[in-house]
């Protein structure tokens, strides 16, 4: 049985915290109260920053090397509980125990790349026009990093913050979302385990007014945000304004699906389902749009509307479900609001309506679950409709239908403010060509799903979806700086650009 009370982890110490406040973790599937945690206050964070500052020095002397035998305990800890914590995934957030496990074997994996990056270059050597200079680009630590992870991927996300932030030499203060405490706590206990060193790792369990502390401390160097547009947007904001410091944020998408008239339509379908209801929607790269091309569009419709009638929305622990619950009631709310809007709209053809499930399909003893089913709908491509291009985070999808060549399709794609994730289903190489090139989105895929990217890819979305992507591969770039290294091996100092380097005198 769980410990009823957590608490944070601050200087390689489980702590308290300052406050009295708690708050507990809820099963989305059965209603059930998971843990009670301490939440953190500003002093708090306070003091984790300072731990971290604290541990700053020694950590970066360490070599590359021995920083990164650290990251491999944690990655075995990782795969040898693999299983226990697939479940906490689970039962915290409402996925299906197969992606719960994802969730952790994805975080492994990002250690792993970490951990393995440590022996690989970590720069250039750069040629010089004089050549007696020796010239370089080395990376140094930027210091302490902050780190505010969603609860949608509860174990992979932190790790894609702070993994590579660890072994580049940072020391990090992570606050994790206040629906998935128990997640972090297992996430602190693998580092302790590991014996990092005390300050080099910090948890501070909370709610919002924690995230804010770590963006207000000027000590956090770079923060590290993945979570809703209108935080990120604030964390952008805010320390965009302060020199030395930087924050990447990584916020959301409204992606899409496009089936040309060249579609292997089994794909497609394939391809839409698992890109709209996995994750009940609840992915940032899911898909909410399905643009499909007149010519094939009324055999993919019935298709998919069977499919959407039939997917199993049932416990997510169980290995025959499909879609588990949405997370919380909040996710529960936008989703009915969404929903709503398209109902009302003269455009709109509702297409299949399992929002609200019929208590058969509730599962046995789930009533206080979150529970909801797919909802899809027909709109043209001109309406003016929020829902269209508006993120919802749920099991909700608008079928499209358009004419004429891929440049259509792309032109629909690209008209929202969001540029994550995107697809494209076609047997003709020139249209996947035209797709790679002209969508607007930071993952692209061809005849597959848009969602599942692997960490040794650059993860991150354009316009409002990214700044800076805080994670995967191209983290290094946010927690490291740069330093251009050039070494005279003469005697004497010749400059470049024929610049003279005569000092010459009156006498
Ligand atoms: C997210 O969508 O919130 O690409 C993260 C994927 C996963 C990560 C998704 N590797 O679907």
């Amino acid at each position: 049985m769980v410990q009823d009370r957590y608490g944070h982890y601050i200087g390689g110490e489980w702590d308290d915290g300052d406050g009295s406040e708690t708050f507990a973790s809820t099963n989305p599937a059965t209603g059930e109260r998971l843990v009670t945690v301490r939440r953190g206050t500003e002093s708090d964070v306070q003091r984790a920053v300072s731990a971290a500052e604290a541990a700053s020095e020694s950590w970066r002397e360490l070599s590359y090397v021995d920083r990164a035998e650290y990251l491999w305990d944690v990655s075995h800890e990782l795969r040898e509980r693999t299983d226990e914590l697939g479940e906490i995934v689970t039962k915290e957030s409402g996925k299906e125990i197969s992606e719960g496990k994802a969730d952790v074997v994805e975080a492994a994996h990002m250690v792993e790349l970490a951990a393995g990056n440590a022996r690989h270059p970590h720069g250039d050597v750069v040629p010089s026009e004089i050549a007696s200079k020796d010239a370089y680009m080395r990376r140094r630590p930027k210091g302490v990093v902050g780190c505010i992870t969603p609860w949608n991927f509860p174990v992979a996300i932190p790790y894609w913050h702070m993994a590579v932030s660890l072994v580049e030499g940072n020391t990090v203060v992570w606050k994790p979302a206040e629906q998935t405490p128990w997640c972090g706590h297992v996430v602190a206990e693998m580092f302790d385990e590991a014996g990092v060193p005390p300050g080099v790792f910090n948890l501070v369990q909370g709610y919002g007014e924690a995230g804010n502390a770590i963006v207000e401390d000027d000590r956090v160097d770079t923060v590290l945000f993945t979570g809703s547009v209108e935080v990120g947007h604030r964390v952008a904001e805010k320390i965009g304004g302060r020199p030395g410091r930087n924050a990447c944020c990584e916020m959301g998408g409204k992606n899409s699906v496009v089936v040309t008239e060249a579609a292997d339509v089994d794909i497609a379908l394939h391809s839409a389902v698992m890109s709209v209801f996995k994750t009940t929607g609840q992915r940032c790269v899911s898909a909410e749009r399905l643009v499909v091309h007149t010519d094939v569009y009324d055999e993919f419709k019935e298709r998919f509307v069977d499919l959407a009638e039939a997917v199993t929305v049932g416990d997510p622990l169980s290995e025959d479900t499909f879609m588990g619950p949405l997370a919380d009631a909040d996710q529960v709310a936008k989703f009915r609001r969404y929903n709503d809007m398209a109902r009302t709209h003269d455009d709109v053809t509702v297409l299949v309506d399992r929002a609200e499930l019929d208590a058969a399909e509730v599962p046995e003893g789930h009533d206080a679950g979150f529970w909801v089913g797919p909802f899809a709908y027909e709109v043209p491509p001109e309406t003016d409709l929020d829902p269209f291009r508006e993120e919802v985070f749920g099991p909700h999808v608008a079928l499209v239908e358009y004419e004429g060549g891929v440049e259509r399709a792309i032109e629909i794609q690209n008209d929202t403010d969001y540029g994550l994730a995107g697809a494209i289903v076609s047997e003709d190489y020139r249209q996947l060509n035209h797709y790679r090139d002209h969508a607007e989105v930071g993952l692209a895929y061809a005849n597959l799903p848009c969602i599942g990217a692997e960490v040794q890819l650059p993860f991150g979305g354009v316009k409002q979806s990214g700044s800076g992507p805080p994670h995967a591969r191209e983290v290094i770039d946010a927690v490291t700086e740069r330093t251009a290294w050039t070494l005279n091996n003469s005697k004497e100092i010749s400059m470049a650009q024929g610049l003279s380097a005569e000092i010459r005198t009156d006498e």
